[in-house]
């Protein structure tokens, strides 16, 4: 069997410094904020999971009737042979990828979840014997170091986790990532659309409440992690769609005057009745916006792909 290797490039103690940062940071301005990368515990990437299956979240279905159409013409635009996914998660769509690469060398599946990472990647051994798969648990947003693999390389980041990021992380993270690329290798980029927002609005807020148990699943992490007196219970799940900023903002809505203990930062935080603290955006873009972002990152787009009924994009974008 082809050889599975996972590298952690941050020491366990940085993971847990950089949570202490960004909960300190967070919970002491106004309004209060967690970023969402701290969702994505075992049991956060298990309900992440679930939500890709619910009926009112689309953007996995989308990508997916795309990548399916398209695998094959991305293959032949790139000839990768290594093939590095930001934030893969299952790396279920991905597999319609590998299907397609003919000169596939190695792959590289990139997360914070290493629940997620080691899971997938077993899996894909098993599934292709051939593919060499060298996971890395790492943050794709501070210092990601690739491994020496051959090229051209293919830098995949579906799901439209992009849109998690802000407006300046995501300019500093698109340079980053043409750092990683030398000229003529590709980025495969996941954009969820703008549209209607009932249809935004429902996709953040099913009527299971699967969405609701993921935003709140961070204070289980933060409880676990930093010993905090967060009670789930005390906070009601919120979606909205912010029309100038054309993104969707997750809140937790404090249900009455609450303080909370965070023993490890020796921290008390006081939230008023109905206080909301914000937990991630989730962006929606148009075509000319993307270019315009790819295109200050050094990168040019070369196509834009789209589902039947216009609700995501991939694109394909060259390193110049
Ligand atoms: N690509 C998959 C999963 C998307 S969910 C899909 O399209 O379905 C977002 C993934 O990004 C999760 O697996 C999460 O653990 C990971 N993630 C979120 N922020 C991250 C960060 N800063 N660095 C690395 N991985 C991150
Ligand atoms: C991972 N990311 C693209 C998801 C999104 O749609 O923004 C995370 C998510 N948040 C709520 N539902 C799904």
């Amino acid at each position: 069997m082809s050889p599975f290797l996972v590298t952690r490039t941050l020491p366990e103690d940085a993971t847990d410094a950089a949570l202490r940062a960004d909960v300190l940071h967070g919970l002491t301005r106004t309004p209060k904020t967690l970023p969402p990368k701290w969702f994505y515990d075992a049991h956060g990437s298990e309900l992440f999971e679930k939500i890709t299956e619910l009926p009112e979240y689309y953007p996995t279905r989308a990508e997916r009737e795309i990548l399916v159409a398209r695998a094959a013409e991305i293959a032949r635009a790139t000839g990768a042979r290594t093939l590095v996914e930001l934030g893969s998660g299952s790396s279920d769509k991905t597999r319609h990828l590998l299907d397609e690469l003919p000169d596939l060398h190695t792959y590289v599946p990139v997360d914070v979840s290493e629940s997620a990472l080691t899971q997938a990647g077993q899996a894909l051994i098993a599934e292709r014997p051939s593919l060499a798969v060298h996971a890395l648990i790492a943050d794709f947003t501070s210092g990601l170091a690739l491994p020496g693999t051959p090229g051209p390389r293919l830098v995949a980041f579906l799901g439209g986790t992009i849109g998690n990021l802000l407006p300046d992380e995501r300019a500093t993270f698109l340079a980053s990532v043409r750092s990683l690329l030398s000229p003529g290798d590709a980025l495969l980029l996941g954009t969820d659309l703008v549209k209607d927002e009932s249809v935004l609005v429902a996709a953040y807020d099913d009527a299971a409440g699967v969405t609701a148990a993921f935003n709140k699943n961070v204070l289980t992490v933060v409880n676990r992690e930093l010993g905090a007196g967060f009670d789930p219970d005390d906070f009601a799940h919120v979606a909205l769609w912010d029309p100038e900023r054309e993104w969707i903002e997750m809140r937790l809505r404090a249900l009455a005057p609450l303080t909370v203990k965070v023993p490890a930062l020796d921290l008390a935080v006081d939230f008023a009745d109905g206080e909301e603290m914000r937990t991630e955006v989730s962006a929606k873009f148009r075509e000319e916006g993307v270019r315009g972002e790819l295109a200050a990152a050094g990168l040019e787009l070369t196509h834009w792909w789209m589902d039947e009924e216009g609700r995501f994009a991939l694109s394909l974008s060259v390193a110049r």
